[in-house]
């Protein structure tokens, strides 16, 4: 049915416990992905990953080259992408520790290279991005959440800022007027990049805190620390009921 890759965020560096696993640093026209990406056997299947800030967190949102990362992943093959993301709610329901799967983006983001077809572009090359997600993928993610038994709050729109800062509290107000339900820095270019190169894409994010000006405190790095460290988890379970599955 093609080949899985997963794209790791903030508190997923590595996937755990592969059967075998091959590194390889992929060269791409457009320079380096974050890491060597890894091929992976987990539970018989063959699956790719790719930690997005790199192996040891290093690369912020806005230097990260979405475009060698997905370039990368096309070239070994990879057919289906499942991006794991660190977000945070905007909505009262995104409460931290939950998962959403969204269905939409608004993207907020600038000077990041948007496209693969920059310096040869023409008219066919403009993607149809009304579904950013596929709908497939976003089942599998939903179904795997009912069969660990674990929450997951099915729609959403994902707005995507340019960071590395987090946003002002204004900033969270419109993107609540806008329509956004969580805010995240690297959904975008990630999700069109994949698109361009026919590679099904969706998002499984876990709400670290509530957004900016939404809770009473200020946000704190340690508390986020604390909800990725649990909230992973859960997500690895899914990935792996995913992989079982796949
Ligand atoms: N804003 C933007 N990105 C984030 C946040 C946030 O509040 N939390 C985790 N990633």
């Amino acid at each position: 049915m093609g080949k899985l890759a997963i794209i790791g965020g903030t508190g997923l560096s590595e996937i755990g416990d592969p059967g075998r696993n091959d590194k390889q640093t992929i060269e791409t026209p457009f320079g380096l992905p974050s890491a060597a990406v890894v091929e992976a056997t987990i539970n018989g299947k063959n699956i790719v990953f790719l930690p997005r800030h790199g192996e040891k967190h290093t690369i912020a949102p806005h230097r990260i080259n979405y475009r060698a990362n997905i370039w990368a992943l096309k070239t070994l093959g990879v057919t289906h992408i499942i991006a794991v993301a660190a977000v945070g709610g905007i909505t009262p329901d995104t409460i931290p520790g939950h998962l959403v799967c969204p269905d939409q983006i608004i993207d907020y983001t600038y000077e990041r290279e948007q496209s693969f077809f920059s310096d040869d572009f023409s008219a066919t090359k403009h993607i149809d991005f009304t579904y950013p997600y596929n709908q497939e993928l976003r089942k599998k993610i939903m179904a795997a959440c009912n069969k660990v038994k674990l929450n997951l709050i099915d729609s959403g729109v994902y707005g995507v800022t340019q960071g590395p800062r987090l946003e002002s509290g204004a900033e969270i107000i419109r993107m609540e007027k806008d329509g956004c339900t969580i805010v995240g820095m690297t959904g975008m270019p990630e999700a069109a990049l994949a698109r361009e190169l026919n590679i099904d894409y969706a998002c499984c994010a876990l709400v670290v805190n509530r957004a900016a000006g939404l809770s009473d405190s200020l946000i704190s790095m340690s508390e986020i620390e604390k909800i990725v460290k649990v909230g992973m988890c859960d997500v690895k379970q899914i990935l792996g009921y995913i992989i079982n599955d796949y």
